[in-house]
This record gives C-alpha cells, sequence and structure tokens, in this order.
C-alpha cells in the first residue's frame, strides 16, 4: 500500500527521501511526492506513475531543505492523478500531512470543513487530516502542531499512519500511528532522524528504529525523538537494532529482487535454520515463542491465519504439525477468520503467518484470536513488525528483506520455520520415537544443498517459459504435501504474469475443472516418486486424454514420467515433508520467465501492493 519516508537533520532532505521512496517501490504505487520546508515555505512536489516521473520533475524544479516528508500512494479515494498525491497541504499553505490508511468518516469530515469555507483541492480520504489539523491549530492548540495533531486524530476513525509538519515549526516532524494501517518505524541518526512506514525505506541510513504502537504519536526533532500515547501520556519506546544488511536489499547481478529473491533460498533456508536445531542432539530450540512443554502438552488445536502466499505455506504447515505433532489445525483466511465467531478456548494455539507483519487482515485475525483468550504466536520475517510485538511468542523468518511483491523466499523460510515449530512441539508432546526424530531433524541439513541444486534447473526452466509464455489459461495440480504448491504455483504465475492460472488438488480435476482441458490448457502437475505418484500418473493420463499439454514435476531419474507427460521437470529427490521447499522452486521459476517474456513488471506487478495494510 503507500509508503512514508520523512527526514530531520542537517542534509538536503530531498535525496535522502526519494532514496527511501525508491526502496519501497516495491510496495506498488500509482503516483509519488515530496515535500520540504525550504525558506519558510513548503514546497510540493508530486507526479503520477513510477518514481522516475517525479525525480524528472525534481531536476526540473528542485527544492531542498533540511525537513521533508515523501509518499508512494496506492489510490483508495481519487482516481491516481497528481491533485490526489501526497503530500496534501492546508488550505492556509501551513501544514503538510502524508498518510497511510483510509479515513473511514472522511465524508461527514470533509461536508464539515467544507461547510466552514475550506476549499478542498482532491478527492482525497486524506485531505481533510490536513485541514482538520490547521482549524484545530487555529482554534484551540495554539498553532501547536503537535497538538492540533492529537486533536485532529481524535476525529479519525479508521486505522492511520500519518506524517506531519508544520512551516511554523521547522524542527519538528510529527508521525501518529493509529490501529493497523501500516507500520511507523523512527529511525536514530547523529543528528538526524528518520521516519518511515517500512523498514528498508531507512536502513541505508540507520539501523536503530523505534516502532510506534496503537494510538501512539512521536515528535521528532533532530536530535532524538519523544513518544507518547494519544492521551498524551509519555511513552519509554524500546530501540531495536535491525539486523539486516543494507546491501541485500539491492538488487545486484540480477535484472530483477524477485529473481535475485528466488536465488536466495539454499542461503535464506541456511539462515532460517541456522542456531535453531542442535544436530548432536536432535532437537529444536525456537527460545523467542516461549512455548513450556505444559502449553505444548495442553494444546487440542491449532488456528493458523494467513493471508495470499501465506496461506498456502500454512497448508504445508498443517501438514507438518499433525503429522508430526499430532495437533489438529485448521487454516483460515485472515480476512475471513473474524468473520465467523471462531472457536477457540485456552487450550488453542492461534498462530499469524506474514511476512511484512502488518497485513491489516492477518492483524485483525490476530486481535480477534487474542480476544478470544487464545495463545497467540507468530511467523514474521519484519522484525519489530506489528505480527512480532502483539505476539506472546514468535519465530523469524531470517529470510532478509524480501523487495519482490510476488512473495518466494519468505514462503520457503515460513515453511521450514513450520516444520521447526512442528519438531519442537513433537518433542515436547512424545509423539515421535527418538528415531524418527533423528531422521526428521537431520533432514534439515540437506535441504539447502538441495534447493541449490534444483536453482541450478533454472536454464531448462527458462527454455519450457519459451514455449509456454503465450498461453491464457494454466491448471496446477498437486496432491498430499505437493497440494499447496499447486496453488502458490498458480498464484505466483497470475500475479506477477496476469495470466489465469488455477490451482486444484489432483483428485479434484474430475470434479470440475477437467471440462476446461484442452490443447490450448497447459496442466502442471506435482508428481514426485512419493506416496501419491501412482495417483498422480493417473490424473496426468486424464488431463492427457483430453488434450491437455502436461508439465510434470518429476523426481530426478523417473524416466517413465517423460513417457506420459509433454514436458518433465526433475528436481533432486527429497524426503517428502521437506518436498515443498523443493518443487515450488520451478514453479516460481516458471513465473518468473514468463512474466519477464511477456514484458510485465515482474517487481512491481500491477494493482499489487507488498504490504496489505487496507481491509
Ligand atoms: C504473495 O506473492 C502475495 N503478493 C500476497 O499474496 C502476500 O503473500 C499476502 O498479501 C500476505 O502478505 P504477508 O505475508 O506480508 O502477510
Amino acid at each position: 500500500m503507500c509508503g512514508i519516508v520523512g527526514y530531520i537533520g542537517l542534509r538536503d532532505a530531498t535525496p535522502i527521501i526519494v532514496e527511501g521512496l525508491r526502496r519501497l517501490e516495491y510496495r506498488g504505487y500509482d503516483s509519488a511526492g515530496v515535500a520540504v520546508i525550504q525558506s519558510d515555505q513548503i514546497q510540493i512536489r508530486r507526479d503520477v506513475g513510477k518514481l522516475s516521473n517525479l525525480q524528472r520533475k525534481l531536476e526540473g524544479e528542485p527544492i531542498s531543505g533540511s525537513i521533508g516528508m515523501g509518499h508512494t500512494r496506492w489510490a483508495t479515494h481519487g482516481v491516481p492523478a497528481e491533485h490526489n498525491a501526497h503530500p496534501h497541504i492546508s488550505m492556509n499553505g501551513e501544514f503538510v500531512v502524508v498518510h497511510n490508511g483510509i479515513v473511514e468518516n472522511y465524508l461527514e469530515l470533509r461536508e464539515e470543513l467544507a461547510a466552514e469555507g475550506v476549499e478542498f483541492r482532491s478527492e482525497t480520504d486524506t485531505e481533510v487530516i490536513v485541514q482538520l489539523i490547521a482549524r484545530l491549530a487555529a482554534d484551540g492548540a495554539h498553532g501547536d502542531v503537535a497538538e492540533a495533531t492529537r486533536m485532529a486524530a481524535a476525529y479519525l476513525r479508521g486505522a492511520h499512519a500519518i506524517v506531519v509538519m508544520s512551516r511554523k515549526q521547522p524542527d519538528r516532524l510529527i508521525a501518529v500511528r493509529i490501529g493497523n494501517a501500516g507500520g511507523v518505524a523512527v529511525g536514530i541518526g547523529e543528528n538526524e532522524m528518520f521516519v518511515a512506514s517500512d523498514i528498508p525505506a531507512i536502513l541505508e541510513q540507520t539501523r536503530h528504529m523505534i516502532f510506534l504502537e496503537s494510538r501512539q504519536m512521536a515528535v521528532i526533532t533532530q536530535h532524538g525523538a519523544t513518544i507518547q500515547t494519544l492521551d498524551g501520556a509519555p511513552i519509554k519506546a524500546e530501540v531495536h537494532n535491525i539486523p539486516w544488511d543494507p546491501v541485500s536489499a539491492a538488487k545486484g547481478e540480477y535484472k530483477h529482487f524477485m529473481q535475485k529473491e528466488i536465488f536466495e533460498q539454499g542461503r535464506s533456508i541456511t539462515d532460517t535454520i541456522r542456531g535453531r536445531v542442535d544436530f548432536d542432539h536432535d532437537t529444536v530450540l525456537l527460545p523467542d515463542l516461549n512455548l513450556t512443554p505444559e502449553k505444548a502438552r495442553s494444546l487440542t488445536r491449532m488456528v493458523i491465519v494467513a493471508c495470499g502466499t501465506s496461506h498456502y505455506s500454512s497448508l504445508v504447515g498443517k501438514f507438518y504439525i499433525e503429522h508430526l505433532a499430532r495437533l489438529s489445525v485448521e487454516c483460515d483466511y485472515g480476512s475471513e477468520y473474524r468473520y465467523r465467531d471462531p472457536i477457540v478456548d485456552d487450550k488453542t494455539a492461534v498462530l499469524a503467518i506474514t511476512q511484512s507483519g502488518e497485513t491489516v487482515d492477518t492483524l485483525a485475525a490476530m486481535e480477534e484470536a487474542r480476544q478470544k483468550g487464545a495463545t497467540l504466536w507468530s511467523i514474521v520475517n519484519a522484525i519489530g513488525s506489528q505480527a512480532m510485538r502483539v505476539a506472546d511468542g514468535y519465530i523469524t523468518m531470517n529470510a532478509g528483506p524480501e523487495i519482490g511483491v510476488a512473495s518466494t523466499k519468505a514462503f520457503t523460510a515460513s515453511i521450514a520455520d513450520q516444520y521447526l515449530l512442528a519438531l519442537r512441539l513433537a518433542e515436547l508432546r512424545g509423539t515421535l520415537t527418538p528415531e524418527a526424530r533423528r531422521t526428521h531433524v537431520r533432514n534439515l541439513a540437506h535441504l539447502p544443498e538441495l534447493i541449490s541444486r534444483t536453482l541450478d534447473g533454472d536454464p531448462a526452466v527458462a527454455a519450457l517459459a519459451e514455449r509456454l509464455y503465450q498461453y491464457s489459461n494454466f491448471l496446477y495440480l498437486g496432491r498430499g504435501i505437493n497440494y499447496p504448491i499447486a496453488l502458490e504455483g498458480a498464484l505466483k504465475l497470475k500475479e506477477i504474469s496476469y495470466i489465469h492460472a488455477e490451482g486444484y488438488p489432483a483428485g479434484e480435476m474430475k470434479h470440475g475443472p477437467i471440462a476446461l482441458i484442452d490443447r490450448n490448457m497447459p496442466v502442471l502437475a506435482i508428481a514426485l516418486k512419493d506416496s501419491v505418484y501412482e495417483k498422480m500418473i493417473s490424473q496426468i493420463e486424464q488431463a492427457k486424454a483430453r488434450g491437455g499439454i502436461v508439465i510434470a514435476v518429476a523426481t530426478e531419474g523417473d524416466t517413465f514420467i517423460s513417457t506420459k507427460a509433454d514436458h518433465v521437470i526433475y528436481v533432486p529427490e527429497t524426503p517428502e515433508l521437506l518436498s515443498p521447499l523443493v518443487t515450488v522452486i520451478p514453479l516460481q521459476l516458471l513465473a518468473y520467465h514468463v512474466a519477464t517474456l511477456r514484458g510485465a513488471d515482474v517487481d512491481q506487478p500491477r494493482n499489487l501492493a507488498k504490504s496489505v495494510t487496507v481491509e
């Protein structure tokens, strides 16, 4: 969704803000803008489309100042257009605002302000915030930007992240967080401070950050930040040290972030496992989960809440936790969970999986679980994110920054995390024999190498993409533990190449989707030499009999399958439970190559955002 960057210090704010916005490009946006205070006046430049348009405008009409803010917009109210782009300035030219979220009662506020003579220059909900601040500053807040912002916050319904500055107080930026409209990170530098909606925006500048909780406000000056609640109570905020390496947030030798992130998976899985598995004692350590033996034994049920790719990851996790720890698992969409009046008790653990840790639907599901008394855990990639902070315990993915909108390495990292969680639960619940535990733990040691070998198959997948990229519909089939991979493979293809693709449990094909199969329908079937191999072969035969073009993802050495399928992508033999971590890789690569051949914008697909902070 929208991205926010702010700066106050001794340097020129504009290039720092633009660079921060560039690092947020992956979030998806339709326009961008920057505001600075220059010679006591607020100067704004905005443009629609890519950041390069704004950069060109700034080259032609430069602005500079030691305090400023920038924004990338993902339209909710008002079409993508320059006059709707942020920052928005008050009618009196005194205040300027960038905003992430939706003002649910904006129409009502707009009417009230218009009746008082305010002339609106955009169709956005955001503009009411800045006009309201200006009105309250003149009427009760004695011109003070922090006080006027605090007062304005009381009028706003919905969830918000807001940054405000005033030309009359050019020594401070005000940041407010209300609810879960994305994070607010306050970055601490030497004689300079930063504020951003996402860590990568300012990670090049500082690794020391404070994260605002809901209903908190930061008054940020060049020398530091004071945090308070919106009721005025002072807060002693914790400073987090972010371990991510800024270099890892750059594209390096790769054409796209998505491509880089696919190829990072050997290393990212090593980082996920590192320090958590004691191979000498066949045990798993997850200290941040705060899981006691009593809790592990008392659980009767687990619910995993997540969205999109993270939801498909949870479907693999269900296999692990049920099979290894003998704990019943239900997976639900974050966006649906709270609308079902879910049954939860103190013997239920609710696990949220979220790369960004800021997905509003997942956070809402967590909130529902919290209120109903569940033990609340999260698996997150973004350190310090809301999903990490509100949980009773968490497991980090350790995948490093994921910039491509299409999630790849976070998917495999979160699956690996669930495997670790299942083994930990199994150990504490005594559901595995020592021999079985040893086998499952030790299988992990080979995983990074198996992933690297799978990635070596990239040229073959690229060649296959050349033959397939012009088709308009794809069907992905999988069974057992690779059924979620069929769903994920189809999602990857549709989100970055805009080709219609459906994932199905292979056994369901005959109950409907088989009607779609003809010679224009590539059918991708994951058919490893595993417990469902024969069943998958018979699905392949059924698809072939209807003229479908079958692409099989198969185990190395399986020559028989090449007599059944039109094309075969081989992956190394992998223990069945861990096989999704390998089979998903050619599907990620296929989506990537097909999308690039179709000329699609792989890292920033249309209409999508990396962090979905609206409902
Ligand atoms: C993945 O490729 C997606 N773009 C999307 O489905 C994503 O997985 C979903 O929005 C959830 O995000 P999260 O993991 O950050 O919560």
